[in-house]
C-alpha cells in the first residue's frame, strides 16, 4: 500500500506529461477545415474559402466560387512549404479571369466544335467563346458560378462538398443538371481527391475537370519548362488549327508528344511539329493507357528536380489535356503579388476527350436520365 501510494503521483505526473507532449506533436499540424469569408461577387453573393489541412501540413483552400482550388500547400524535400498553384487574391479576380485557374470546368470541358451537337435527331447550340467553338462551358461556365459548400470530412480525411443545379436550357444545354464535387483531403497522404458526381431529367452530355495550374516549384516561381513530365499514353487525339480533335487516335511514336519515359517539358516544345505550332506549345488531349473504366488509373506524372516535388495523377477518366500554360503571358496579377510570365504553369485536366459528341468513335459523353455520371481523379504531392 505504503508503495503504491508513494508512486502513484510520479505515474500521473507521468500521464501528465506524456498527454501534453502529444498535444504539442499535433498541435504543429493538425487535421482540420476552417471556413474564410473570401469577398462578393459583382452582384452580391458572398463566397467562402474553405481551407482543409491533413495531419502533415498538406493545405488546399477551395472556394464555392466556380467550385474552384485556390490554394495547395505542400513540402519540397527540404520540408519547406510552398504554394503550388495559380490562383487570385479573392473572388473579384477569378470573375473578371479568363484562364479558368483552378476552377470546376463544366458542363463540357474543353471543345465542341461549332457548339453543335446531335443527340436523338435533335440538333443543340451552345454558346461560342472560342471563335466559332464552345471552350469549358461556354460564356459562363460552371467556374463562374456560386456553388452550395457543406462540410462533409470524414475518416478518410477533410472535404467540401459543392453543389450546383444547371438549368435546363444553359448556355444552351439540354435538362437540369444536378452536379455535386466533394474536394477531399486525405488523411493518411498529401493528396487531393476531387469526385464529381452528377444527374439530369434530360439526355444531355457532361465532361466534368478541374483546370487547375500547377508549378511545383511555387506558384510564380519561374517557368515550368524544367519539369519532367511522365503520361501514361500511348496515343493522343490530333486536332487542327481551332484546336479541335481530327478524330483520329494517334501514336506518340517518334513525336514531341512522346512522353511514356520523363521527359523535360522544354526539351522539344519549340520543335517544328504541326500539332505544337497548332496549340503554340502543348495542348492536346493524351489517350490514356488504363485498364480499367471504374478503377482509378495512373496517368501522369511531374517532377521538379529543384524543389524535389513530385505530383501523380490518377483519374477514372480516359484522356488528360495536358496544356503547358502558353496563353500566360505575364500580364496576370495573382496571390501574394505574384505575375505569370509565359508557360509558369501546367494543367493537366483529366476529360472524356474534346468534341466527343461529335466523334462516334470517341467514347461517349451522354447523361440519360435515371444515369449517375461518375469521375474521380487524385493529385498526390511527394518528394525525392
Ligand atoms: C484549356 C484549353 C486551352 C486554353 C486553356 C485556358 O487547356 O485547351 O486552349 O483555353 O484551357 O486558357
Amino acid at each position: 500500500m505504503t508503495r503504491l501510494r508513494d508512486t502513484l503521483p510520479a505515474a500521473m505526473l507521468f500521464l501528465v506529461a506524456a498527454t501534453m507532449m502529444l498535444v504539442l506533436a499535433n498541435s504543429k499540424a493538425q487535421s482540420k477545415q476552417e471556413k474564410r469569408p473570401f469577398g462578393k461577387t459583382q452582384d452580391g453573393q458572398p463566397a467562402d474559402l474553405y481551407i482543409l489541412t491533413n495531419n502533415a501540413g498538406f493545405e488546399v483552400a477551395i472556394t464555392n466560387y466556380g467550385g474552384t482550388v485556390v490554394s495547395l500547400k505542400a513540402p519540397d524535400r527540404n520540408g519547406k512549404m510552398a504554394d503550388l498553384i495559380l490562383g487570385y487574391d479573392s473572388v473579384t479576380g477569378y470573375e473578371n479571369g479568363k484562364a479558368y485557374f483552378g476552377g470546376t470546368i463544366g458542363r463540357y470541358g474543353n471543345r465542341i466544335a461549332h457548339g453543335k451537337f446531335a443527340m436523338n435527331g435533335a440538333t443543340y447550340t451552345l454558346a461560342k467563346n472560342d471563335g466559332e467553338n464552345h471552350l469549358h462551358g461556354g460564356l459562363i461556365g460552371f467556374n463562374k458560378r456560386v456553388w452550395n459548400a457543406k462540410d462533409v470530412s470524414s475518416i478518410a480525411g477533410q472535404a467540401v462538398e459543392l453543389c450546383y443545379l444547371s438549368k435546363d436550357g444553359e448556355e444552351g444545354y439540354p435538362g437540369n443538371l444536378s452536379a455535386k464535387v466533394v474536394f477531399t483531403v486525405l488523411a493518411d497522404s498529401n493528396a487531393l481527391k476531387i469526385e464529381y458526381r452528377a444527374t439530369t431529367d434530360k439526355e444531355t452530355i457532361v465532361n466534368l475537370t478541374n483546370h487547375a495550374y500547377f508549378n511545383l516549384a511555387g506558384q510564380g516561381n519561374g517557368n515550368i519548362l524544367g519539369h519532367q513530365l511522365t503520361l501514361h499514353a500511348g496515343k493522343f487525339t490530333p486536332v487542327d488549327a481551332a484546336l479541335i480533335p481530327t478524330g483520329e487516335l494517334r501514336s506518340v511514336r517518334n513525336t514531341p508528344l512522346d512522353f511514356l519515359k520523363p521527359l523535360a517539358i522544354g526539351h522539344r516544345i519549340a520543335q517544328d511539329n504541326e500539332q505544337l505550332i497548332f496549340g503554340k506549345g502543348y495542348d492536346h488531349n493524351w489517350v490514356l493507357d488504363r485498364t480499367s473504366a471504374e478503377a482509378l488509373s495512373l496517368a501522369a506524372e511531374a517532377y521538379d528536380p529543384q524543389s524535389g516535388r513530385i505530383l501523380k495523377v490518377s483519374t477514372t477518366e480516359p484522356g488528360i489535356q495536358f496544356y503547358s500554360g502558353n496563353f500566360l503571358d505575364g500580364t496576370i496579377h495573382g496571390k501574394d503579388g505574384k505575375i505569370y510570365p509565359h508557360r509558369s504553369a501546367f494543367c493537366l485536366e483529366t476529360q472524356h476527350f474534346p468534341d466527343s459528341p461529335n466523334h462516334p468513335n470517341f467514347l461517349s459523353t451522354v447523361l440519360k436520365p435515371g444515369q449517375h455520371y461518375r469521375s474521380t481523379t487524385v493529385y498526390e504531392f511527394s518528394t525525392r
